[in-house]
């Protein structure tokens, strides 16, 4: 992600951070309605529903601290989601629980990295840097969560 740095970069931060969890709240949407198995429709909606709350965590803190965004993320990862998107869209059955898992792995494994390392140093605003902080948990339970289904469905992720 190309991110902007500075103190008047806060605005730019929470529309990536809300970009990030309105992709994987889509894709689990996805996979909510799309999972041929069980596993595969129950972890969706798990991390359906944690991600919208946590976006709508996000917007409030924005909303308290007077930090107005656009909703214009990052670029980059507004095209790979569109692609993302089209190519889960075309897919059914088991075809479409394998690409969902295999996608899952490596979107949590950047997400939490990107938070981790580039989001949380750089915001100013104090009450979402310690969001950020308290929120990353939750992300490295998802990427279990999907290990988990993916050993049951006999899938090979990352
Ligand atoms: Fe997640």
């Amino acid at each position: 992600m190309g991110l902007i740095t500075g103190s008047a970069s806060d605005a730019k931060f929470f529309a990536i951070y809300d970009q990030v969890n309105q992709a994987d709240i889509e894709v689990a949407q996805l996979g909510a309605t799309k999972g041929h198995s069980e596993e595969v429709r129950r972890m969706a909606s798990t991390i359906l529903g944690d991600h919208a709350a946590v976006q709508q965590m996000a917007r409030d803190i924005a909303a308290d601290n007077g930090v107005i965004y656009d909703g214009i993320g990052d670029d980059d990862l507004a095209s790979s989601h569109a692609a993302t998107m089209k190519r889960l869209s075309g897919l059914s059955g088991p075809a479409f629980d394998e690409a969902y898992l295999k996608h899952e792995v490596p979107f949590h494994r950047n997400a939490s990295l990107a938070v981790r390392e580039q989001l949380v140093p750089a915001v100013q605003t104090e009450e979402l840097k310690a969001y950020l902080e308290a929120v990353l948990p939750h992300f490295e339970h998802h990427l279990r969560l999907t290990h988990d289904a993916a050993e049951k469905l006999g899938v090979t992720v990352e």
